[in-house]
């Protein structure tokens, strides 16, 4: 381990159990000599398995829906008493969408669904940014970590309203990020992660396709959950001081190849 988080104190969303991107961030943050409060929704909380994380790292938990102003309200004031001052990072690992869940056909959604998945997919980035502003709860040097897909920018059918949530929160962070910089050098970037086998992941259909496909189209194969808690530290540490407002894709090289050699054979006669 380097030390790269000693001494800072952070908010980690969205640990749900053991596969959850959060949670191997959570342990990586810890191994690195942070100290930091664990959240989640308390309808969506599995309290056996977070409270087993929250042991092992010596984390508190204190729940919060993320599409509640009050409970954010809360859970930054308890973070910041818990941890004995100011926060140094965010992990925001939020994402669901009911039309996904239900296999609605894009073209045909069920928009009180959509507007509640933008909620808490998207809205709540900002809602978390916003809360954090107005109570001063991030130190200057502070960093925001969100994780994003590349629906965002290219059409994956199957991933239906969850693009635009993605494309939402990539938006937010730019936008808070101008403001949160310039006003207070906090810096807020979002890590557009490759395929990853968890909760949220498995949810989508044709999620395995997606998976394999590019593992086959990625140069370096599919970044694990493992690799991307690596590279949320790195982005809360000091290491990455003048990095902010970016999407950052953490994906083994998907983005920028057109078709790999592996697919190409697929299609050869
Ligand atoms: N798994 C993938 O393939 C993949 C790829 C790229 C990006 N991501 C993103 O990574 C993030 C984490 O997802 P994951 O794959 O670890 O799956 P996960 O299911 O383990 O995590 C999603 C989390 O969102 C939480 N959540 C849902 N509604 C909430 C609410 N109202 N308030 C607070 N929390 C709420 C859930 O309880 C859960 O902990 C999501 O933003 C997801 O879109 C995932």
């Amino acid at each position: 381990m380097y030390n790269l988080l000693k001494g800072k104190k952070g908010i980690i969303f969205g640990a749900l159990d053991e596969n959850s991107i959060a949670w191997k961030v959570a342990l990586k943050a810890h191994e690195e000599g942070a100290k930091f409060t664990l959240t989640n929704a308390p309808i969506a909380m599995r309290m056996g398995a977070i409270k087993a994380l929250g042991e092992t790292t010596g984390a508190e938990i204190i729940p919060a829906d993320a599409t509640s102003m009050e409970d954010l309200e809360n859970l930054f004031t308890k973070s910041q008493e818990v941890l004995g001052g100011k926060i140094d990072f965010i992990l925001h690992s939020i994402g669901m969408s009911i039309n996904v869940r239900k296999g609605r056909p894009y073209t045909d959604l069920k928009h009180d669904d959509f507007l509640k998945a933008m909620d808490i997919s998207a809205l709540s980035l900002h809602r978390v940014l916003q809360t954090a502003y107005k109570q001063d709860a991030i130190n200057r040097g502070g960093s925001v970590v969100a994780l994003s897909y590349i629906a965002a920018q290219r059409i994956f059918p199957g991933y239906s309203d969850m693009a635009d949530n993605k494309s939402a929160l990539e938006s937010i962070a730019r936008s808070f990020g101008y403001y949160y910089g310039k006003e207070r050098g906090v810096r807020v970037n979002t890590v557009s992660q490759s395929p990853t086998k968890t909760t949220a992941g498995s949810g989508i259909k044709g999620f395995d396709v997606f998976y394999d496909y590019a593992e086959k189209m990625s140069p370096l194969g599919n970044a694990s959950a493992d690799e991307c808690a690596d590279y949320c530290v790195a982005l809360f540490s000091d290491l990455t001081k003048k990095i902010t407002m970016q999407n950052l894709f953490h994906d083994g090289g998907f983005s920028n190849t057109g078709v790999s050699q592996e697919v190409m054979e697929m299609f050869m006669k």
